[in-house]
């Protein structure tokens, strides 16, 4: 484990630089925070006047304090900071905690660079700054300004809201969400939250690791961090909106909705994603208290047609749809209801289900091992009592001796209902007051492993690239003062990736035109070749199906006139002389630059699918060939590329592998490529592969 961030999140001992007498003081508020919850570690005030605050001997100088300090907390004015990380460094501080605003968040990075190259040079670690501060149940540690450490629980926070930190503090009691360490980032000077997802993933006192997100800087370790991590972790991710519409510069670019790059990389990283703040502590409750969900079998109970109906709708939504329990299953069930009951799934027990069909029928149904998770619905009636349910869906699931398998429950009813849900979550079982709540949380639990299962699938393949051409190409349009590569360039780039793309040569004259147009086969494609033209079907510039000699020498004349006719000084290289490839389904490649993850890639059917549907997916590269694939099935177009309406399946299987050697791509190239793409991509029956018939590579700008 991380020992500088150890002395930060869990300090044996800690200063408060900064303490304060007066009450209403952030130096107040800590102080008094860490006596009040019983830290059990050494606490040592400074300040330059006070004697004593709350009973403590002050320190006027940190050099002063006695003893070791793990951890400085600092309220001091950010003027006086970085003189105080010196003092901190000289007595061997580990880390500090600084609250302290007025740093890059107000403009000013300076500042910020200082302390935290100052802290380094002391082998001092900072959490924030700008930050609540820390919170530990486990250490009865409150070294923040927020009111109270959480609700005791499994789950850690790791925020860039103080503000909702605080919130969540007091929240945890009324949404029975337990925490162990709640952890302000603020502006993540230092500590990231990569860091502090591989720290809590070895905190003996965290069982899943709960992220409110507004940005990253480093996107590519947080996917390592995640992937690397054994504890579930969800993030809450906010302001996709905003990023996305900056981002929008080019046309791949506008489609690079940051919202879907983050879904991409979450996924990668193997990162639960929450909807909402609701739904952020819904589903870490779920994954804080229950194993994951091995199978796709959920079976549902219910005392109720309509919840069970929708816990129905629900866990089709959520990625579990029902299905009918086996035969036998449904005769032991059906011992368990009256006559007009319903063993099938849902499994309603009617309105007449009382504490004994309830216990009988979640012990058998948790026990059976067709079963992989099970969701227990219940609504109050006049002829039951709630509390009663709860005890007999406890004992059921206590008798049974399962610890390998999730159960959630929701009661929908009043206040006796609540007071049972609450002795539900204390004994470990998640209990909603919603029916697609409780099978939403369900859903969390099976997409953590399904997640698990991708992020082990097996490490990218590197396959064999012609590196050292593709940069001769790119060198030379720099050399030449160009920002984007033409199409015979960038084709020769895609091929050297190993992508099918096709033969395309350029003809200077007439008569080479003719020579290559024999050498390619008729019928050929005929496009100008002009870095001052790149969108070269409104200049006149392409000509499809030229079938013979005269038709070449024909269409050379033609384009080349339109082409000067749409802009008089263009320099123009020739024509490409193109192959043309036999029409197929049309999909279309894309990648930018990301600001947080780096290379990403885009897929996406061509065509109108693209321009008006936005039916695109996203995933930072270079991606695995089980992630290509999922890519292909990710699009609401997916059943076009399986063959509909008795057409032949397209070739799926080149299709991703196509999509893994653009990714290497732009992985590789992601110092010289800004943005590219690969529009349209033919994908063909079966076992006839795919062809890049246009690609583009726009180059990034160089100092
Ligand atoms: N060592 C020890 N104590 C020092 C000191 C030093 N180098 N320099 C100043 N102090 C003392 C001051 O004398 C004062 O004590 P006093 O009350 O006995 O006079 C105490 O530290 C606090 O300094 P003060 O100047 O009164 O500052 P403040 O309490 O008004 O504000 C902050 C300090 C850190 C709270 C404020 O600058 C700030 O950043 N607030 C925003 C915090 C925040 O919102 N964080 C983000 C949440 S999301």
């Amino acid at each position: 484990m991380n020992e500088q961030i150890n002395a930060v999140l869990r300090p044996k001992s800690i200063a408060v630089v900064g303490a304060s007498a007066t009450p209403g003081k952030i130096g107040y508020t800590v102080l008094e925070n860490l006596v009040k919850e019983g830290y059990n570690g050494v606490i040592y005030p400074i300040n330059p006047t006070a004697t004593e605050i709350l009973g403590m001997k002050v320190y006027k100088s940190i050099s002063d304090v006695p003893g070791p300090i793990d951890a400085a907390c600092i309220t001091i004015p950010a003027k006086f900071v970085s003189a105080a990380v010196d003092e901190c460094g000289k007595k061997g501080v580990k880390g500090l905690i600084i609250i302290t605003s007025g740093f890059s968040e107000v403009g000013d990075r300076a500042l910020e660079d200082e302390i935290v190259a100052k802290a380094h040079s002391y082998n001092m670690r900072i959490l924030g700054p700008n930050i609540v501060g820390t919170l530990s149940n486990s250490d009865k540690l409150n070294a923040s300004f927020a009111p109270f450490l959480p609700l005791e629980g499994k789950a850690s926070l790791v925020t860039q809201s103080g503000a909702l930190l605080i919130a969540i503090d007091a929240a945890s009691f009324t949404r029975r969400v337990g925490f162990d360490k709640l952890v302000s980032i603020g502006n993540a000077a230092d500590i990231s939250i990569s860091d502090l997802v591989t720290w809590l993933d070895e905190d003996a006192s965290t069982s899943c690791i709960s992220l409110y997100i507004e940005g990253f800087k480093d996107g590519r370790a947080f996917i390592e961090a995640g992937k690397a991590a054994s504890k579930p972790i969800i993030a809450l991710k906010s302001g996709v909106s905003a990023h996305g519409a900056a981002a929008a510069a080019s046309h791949t670019g506008s489609l690079a909705g940051a919202a879907k790059v983050y879904s991409a990389a979450f996924q990668q990283a193997g990162v639960i994603q929450a909807s909402d703040l609701n739904n952020l502590f819904d589903r870490t409750l779920a994954l804080s208290l229950q194993p994951p969900m091995r199978g796709d079998n959920l079976l549902v109970l219910t005392n109720g047609g309509g919840v069970g109906v929708l816990a129905t709708d629900a866990a089709e939504r959520y990625g579990l749809p029902l299905k009918f329990a086996p035969a036998d299953v449904q005769a032991e069930l059906k011992k368990h209801m009256p006559e007009f009951g319903s063993a099938k799934n849902p499994v309603d027990m009617t309105g007449m289900a009382g504490l004994e069909w309830y216990h009988e029928t979640t012990k058998f149904a948790y026990s059976h091992p067709w079963v992989d998770g099970l969701v227990v619905l219940y609504c109050e009636t006049a002829m039951t009592n709630p509390m009663e349910i709860a005890q007999g869906i406890l004992t059921a699931v206590e008798e049974s001796g399962i610890k390998d398998k999730p159960i959630t429950v929701s009661f929908v009813g009043g206040e006796r209902s609540d007071k049972a849900m609450r002795m539900l979550v204390e004994k470990g079982i998640p209990a909603y007051p919603a029916p697609d709540i409780a099978v939403n949380a369900m859903g969390a639990l099976r997409e953590y492993t399904h997640l698990r299962e991708m992020v082990t699938e097996g490490a990218v393949a590197a396959p064999k690239v012609d590196s050292k051409t593709a940069r001769e190409v790119i060198a030379k349009a720099r050399m030449e003062g160009r920002g984007a590569l033409t199409e015979i360039e960038s084709k020769q780039v895609f091929a050297a990736y190993g992508l099918p793309v096709t033969t395309t040569q350029l003809a200077r004259t007439e008569d080479e035109a003719v020579a290559l147009a024999k050498k390619i086969g008729f019928p050929i494609v005929m496009k100008i070749v002009s870095p001052d033209i790149l969108h070269k079907s409104d200049a006149g510039g392409v000509k499809v199906n030229v079938k013979d000699e005269q038709a070449v020498r024909d269409n050379f004349r033609t384009i080349m006139a339109n082409a000067r006719a749409y802009k008089a000084d263009a320099d123009i290289h020739g024509i490409a002389i193109q192959e043309m490839a036999p029409w197929g389904t049309e999909v279309i490649l894309g990648s930018v630059n990301d600001p947080t993850f780096g290379p990403t890639m885009m897929f996406g059917l061509g065509g109108i699918f693209v321009e008006v549907l936005k039916d695109v997916t996203f995933r930072v590269a270079p991606v695995s060939a089980g992630q290509a694939a999922r890519m292909l099935g990710e699009i609401r177009g997916a059943p076009i590329l399986a063959g509909v309406r008795g057409e032949a399946p397209r070739d799926r299987k080149a299709l991703s592998e196509v999509l893994c050697l653009y990714s290497n791509m732009i992985f590789d190239l992601a110092d010289e490529i800004a943005e590219s793409d690969a529009n349209p991509v033919l994908v063909y029956e079966e076992g006839k592969g795919v062809k890049v018939v246009d690609a583009r590579v726009i180059l990034k700008k160089k100092a």
